[in-house]
């Protein structure tokens, strides 16, 4: 599918950078539509479609409904803090990696009480030390977890932490912002009342658009007028959706062209096939590279197989920006790690990669590592 998507007159370019990624050219035509005012029928439907569309991503059905805003990713996270935690109530945040700790630095701008739950980031959450957190401290009404932490590429199991905490009767924020539309999510089941992503990561859409999948029920519990932030409120979105079909405030016009088409795309594929080819891209990125001797940060079974974090070589002529930059020229780019204890760098398989892909980067990865010298000439 996604080599019947190429084909086109644009360069064609390899990401590795864990979202925006490399998108279809029929994607990047998408965004190439009549001028039209926002406020018009027409593009009500196409608002329609794509809301529509990302909440079916998740099995979302009638019982769950989807509200946009113009923004990146940390748009839809600020929302949520700033809308889904009750007056006079403590959030309770999981923290392994730079996007839980984003959400503590949220949640600290707008002076709300936090209990942050902090991990070393290459170690899942301590589930028991979360229940009795929870079951210790009647005020906190919310728990908050990013599902894929993209700073290292370990997969939270966010399903399990929400059972606990529904279980508990406390409302639950998942970050799925570079898993949604790669991993099989489940709303019916996923024990989440807010799922956060945006339009460029694993729907393979252009950057500008933040949304979250909410649960009917949770959100018809929010109050707009509790909402913390003027723009960034997501009853007020939402009752402004429903009623006009029309965002409050300007949308990004062809951005939603684009997303249409890549959820269009999405279902073409269908989430099992885009999972299993990400799957099949991480496995034999993953070989490829151990082949050539890096080494990865985290075991295989905690991460995600959409992104994974390498140690850069210890070899005194490895450069990592000259790596890059070489890599760069021929077509790839591949993306500094986030972690401050080791150096690292990372690859991401979000975007309409291909098995020919992977091979070509390995290969040029070969190439350079030779021509460099940090891998020996007869390797692997
Ligand atoms: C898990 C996660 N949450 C939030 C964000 C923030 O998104 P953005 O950079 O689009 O604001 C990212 C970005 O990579 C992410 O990976």
């Amino acid at each position: 599918l996604a080599e019947k998507r190429r084909g086109g007159i644009l360069k064609r370019t390899i990401l590795f950078n864990p979202g925006p990624g490399t998108t279809s050219e029929t994607v990047k035509r998408a965004l190439l539509v009549p001028d039209i005012c926002p406020r018009e029928k027409e593009f009500q439907e196409v608002i329609s479609e794509v809301r529509a569309g990302i909440t079916k991503v998740v099995n979302g059905q009638d019982n769950f409904s989807s509200v946009l805003f113009a923004g990146s990713g940390t748009a839809a996270m600020e929302a949520c803090i700033a809308s889904c935690i009750r007056p006079s109530t403590k959030v309770l945040i999981i923290n392994n990696g730079a996007y839980g700790k984003r959400f503590v630095q949220i949640a600290n701008t707008y002076k709300l009480p936090v209990v942050e739950l902090e991990f070393p980031s290459t170690e899942t959450p301590n589930l028991s030390l979360l229940e009795k957190t929870l079951s210790d401290d009647k005020n906190i009404s919310t728990v908050v977890v990013v599902h894929h932490e993209t700073t290292t590429g370990i997969l939270n199991p966010a399903k399990e932490i929400g059972a606990i905490s529904k279980k508990l009767g406390r409302t639950v924020i998942v970050d799925a912002m570079s898993s949604f539309g790669g991993i099989p999510i489940d709303a019916q089941t996923f024990n989440a009342d807010f799922i956060i992503s945006s339009s460029n990561k694993c729907l393979h859409g252009m950057a500008g658009i933040a949304f979250v999948v909410c649960r009917k029920s949770a959100l018809l519990d929010l109050k707009a007028s509790d909402g913390r932030s003027y723009y960034l409120n997501i009853r007020e979105q939402f009752d402004c959706l429903e009623k006009t079909g029309q965002t409050q405030f300007t949308p990004p016009v062809q951005i939603l062209y684009a997303l249409r088409q890549a959820l269009r795309e999405f279902f073409e594929e269908g989430q099992e096939a885009r999972y299993q080819r990400y799957t099949e891209n991480w496995n034999q990125l993953r070989q490829g590279m151990k082949a050539l001797g890096f080494k990865p940060l985290l075991q295989d079974q905690i991460e995600s197989k959409v992104l994974m974090t390498l140690y850069e070589p210890s070899h005194p002529k490895f450069d990592f920006n000259k790596f890059h930059d070489r890599l760069f020229t021929e077509g790839f780019t591949i993306y500094p790690g986030k972690i401050h204890s080791a150096d690292t760098f990372r690859l991401a398989i979000i975007g309409e990669l291909s098995s020919k892909d992977i091979g070509a980067f390995l290969k040029q990865v070969e190439v350079v590592g030779k021509e460099m010298g940090f891998l020996q000439a007869g390797a692997p």
